[in-house]
């Protein structure tokens, strides 16, 4: 890891490495985010792919020639490595590129950048590292995300306010095409079954000062937890019991 590294970071890169393994049984968001992202991207030939996980397929895009995968969890670049070995794996910070000057035509990251300390340094690195030009496609968990565990006394990490992310975009350097924020649900079976969702991921990470991700509510028993149950099933849909994220979607292009 690069000297960008902080402590959140180091702890970020620890959980989602421990979550690699298992990460396709659990990334329904991601899926979901992805299809979206990868529809609006436009063609281009060395893409950057920023907190790229377990790796994504970008078959899709014309005349692509190189596709450089940057994660902070080593855990997620050897499963990378595996499921695209034609991809060069670096680990870094996105807050802290370890690349060259206008190395890359396209930014690709996909609900990653939440994780970002100083989110306004990520969008400059981004810019740094893109040619004239060249386009980011993001997509970001935004402001009043997962509102149904809050609501049921879960300490919820604060997300960003899409105001605050466009804010992030400095208008000298970027030409912004789209800013949209979105609400994706994601259904689950039951309550454990969406508490393990994050997890399964590697997002159960408690950022400092601010607030927490997953359980602060106090269980001192079964019935504690079955109470819990019984308050979130009063929310259950036809599809199952509803998550709720709020994902901004911004792609961007460099002025020349
Ligand atoms: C929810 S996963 C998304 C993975 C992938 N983009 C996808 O679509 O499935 C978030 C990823 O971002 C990475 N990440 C978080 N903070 C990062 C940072 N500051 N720099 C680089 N990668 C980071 C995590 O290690 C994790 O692999």
């Amino acid at each position: 890891m690069n000297k960008g590294s902080n402590g959140l970071s180091q702890r970020v890169a620890t959980c989602f490495s421990a979550a690699a393994d298992q990460y396709h049984s659990y990334d329904v968001l991601q899926q979901q985010t992805a299809k979206r992202l990868l529809a609006q991207m436009s063609p281009c030939k060395h893409l950057l792919d920023i907190g790229a996980g377990p790796g994504t397929s970008f078959t899709h895009l014309n005349g692509l020639e190189q596709v450089t995968s940057l994660d902070i969890a080593p855990g997620m670049l050897r499963i990378l490595a595996t499921n695209f070995p034609e991809y060069l794996a670096v680990c870094g910070d996105a807050q802290n590129l370890p690349f060259a000057s206008a190395s890359v035509n396209g930014i690709y990251s996909n609900v990653a950048l939440q994780w970002c300390d100083d989110l306004e340094l990520a969008i400059s690195e981004a810019n740094r590292v893109l040619t004239a030009g060249g386009e980011i496609n993001l997509s970001i968990v935004a402001q009043d995300s997962l509102y149904q565990l809050r609501d049921l006394g879960f300490k919820i990490n604060q997300f960003i306010a899409p105001s605050r992310l466009l804010a992030c975009f400095d208008t000298d350097l970027w030409h912004i095409e789209v800013c949209e924020t979105q609400a994706v649900n994601v259904y689950f079976s039951d309550l454990k079954a969406m508490l393990q969702s994050i997890k399964g991921v590697g997002a159960a990470i408690v950022k400092p000062a601010k607030a927490t991700n997953l359980p602060q509510v106090t269980l001192r028993g079964r019935k504690d937890w079955q109470a819990l149950q019984a308050k979130a099933e009063l929310s259950r849909a036809p599809e199952g019991l509803p998550l709720t994220y709020n994902i901004s979607f911004i792609k961007a292009r460099k002025k020349r």
